[in-house]
């Protein structure tokens, strides 16, 4: 299978591992900075003749199957219709998906005329530290999820928040319909560069069937990531960085308590899971992708993205809630995500 990824920065480079792990050919790959490339080249033995400083020149050089789309979020809609253009079956697009909710259109039309699968990298699904709440919220036990905090350092809402919204539509199996939000004040400088902005703050979301997701990544917290699951009968928090999971559950025998009676005698357990790495998960959503398994969709990209723009909608006009439909949300605005 013949794959090209575009962009060799910290992504595209572990994209080559990903390809590397399938069984996949890599037949170029592409960035505008030659140091980027070089690293690439250094790092994974890189023949010179896979190295393109442009698109162009390797779209007519190559007839891709698959094509990785690992350049920051503003090439993104370009790139995958590109290569859905050139041919290619399988378009595997970084996240945010793109920066505006036209593109992410764009790209869902473009990639389904062309018969291309397109997947996007929120990799929640395959991470054992959401299957497994997943799992044991599910549990008769614990009672269903009622709602999801997180509690974490500045992480950018469009760079990790775009994650833990797919990560709520995953763990409630329905999407968010209303969002919520407050930014701090002020911008932190963006590490992937001065054109590029991302914010901080909170953020509330709520599914239709009323559960709840609460985010907490103000830019005055410089530390972890902290997630608390709480339902029926239990809580569990996991320490993500650590892998340190702690699930309490009331003991059966309480179970038909009302809620108010919050401080039943319960049954404490720890457990520990590895902490994720970002290749392990990008090589299951690819697998899934050309396998044709559940993979994340382009739809499912397009749902983060307009969370996240309901999310400025609703800081701009006084935090009111907003609704995550076609009617409240600017189709066209473009955001300067990475
Ligand atoms: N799924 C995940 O878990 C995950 C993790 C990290 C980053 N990301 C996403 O991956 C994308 C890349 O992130 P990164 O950390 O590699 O950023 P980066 O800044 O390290 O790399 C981006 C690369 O793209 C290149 N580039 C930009 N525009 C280009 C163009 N027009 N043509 C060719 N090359 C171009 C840049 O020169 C740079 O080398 C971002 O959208 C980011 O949000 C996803």
């Amino acid at each position: 299978m013949k794959t090209l990824i575009i962009g060799a920065g910290r992504m595209g480079r572990r994209h080559i591992q990903v390809v590397r792990d399938l069984g996949l050919k890599l037949s170029g790959i592409c960035d505008l900075n030659p140091e980027a490339l070089n690293l690439a080249k250094a790092e994974y033995s890189l023949s010179d003749e896979l190295l393109f400083a442009d698109v162009q020149s390797m779209f007519k050089e190559i007839s891709p199957d698959c094509v990785i789309v690992a350049t920051t979020a503003p090439t993104h809609c370009d790139y995958a219709c590109l290569a859905a253009m050139a041919g290619a079956g399988y378009v595997f697009c970084e996240k945010p998906m793109a920066v505006s909710l036209e593109e992410c259109d764009r790209m869902i039309d473009l990639c389904a005329r062309k018969g291309a699968k397109l997947a996007v990298n929120h990799q929640m699904r395959f991470m054992e530290q959401y299957r497994e709440p997943k799992r044991i919220v599910e549990s008769e036990e614990f009672g269903g999820l009622s709602s999801i905090t997180v509690i974490a350092g500045n992480f950018g809402l469009a760079m990790n928040g775009t994650h833990y919204f797919e990560m709520f539509r995953f763990l409630c199996e329905e999407p968010p319909v209303e969002v919520a939000a407050w930014f701090s004040p002020g911008k932190v400088p963006n590490p992937r560069g001065p054109q590029f902005e991302d914010r901080a703050g909170s953020v509330r979301l709520a599914s239709k069937s009323g559960k709840r997701f609460y985010m907490e990544v103000n830019a005055d917290q410089g530390h972890g990531v902290q997630v608390l699951y709480a339902g029926p009968y239990g809580q569990l928090t996991v320490d993500e960085l650590a892998g340190n999971m702690r699930l309490i559950v009331r003991d059966a025998e309480y179970r038909d308590l009302p809620s108010t009676r919050y401080g039943m005698p319960a049954r404490e357990q720890h457990f520990k899971i590895e902490p994720a790495d970002v290749i392990g998960p990008s090589r299951a959503v690819l697998q899934a992708l050309l396998n044709g398994d559940n993979f994340p969709t382009g739809e499912d990209g397009r749902l983060a993205v307009s969370v996240l723009v309901g999310a400025y909608v609703s800081h701009e006009e006084g935090h009111r809630p907003v609704r995550i439909n076609e009617e409240t949300l600017p189709h066209k605005r473009v955001f300067p995500w990475a």
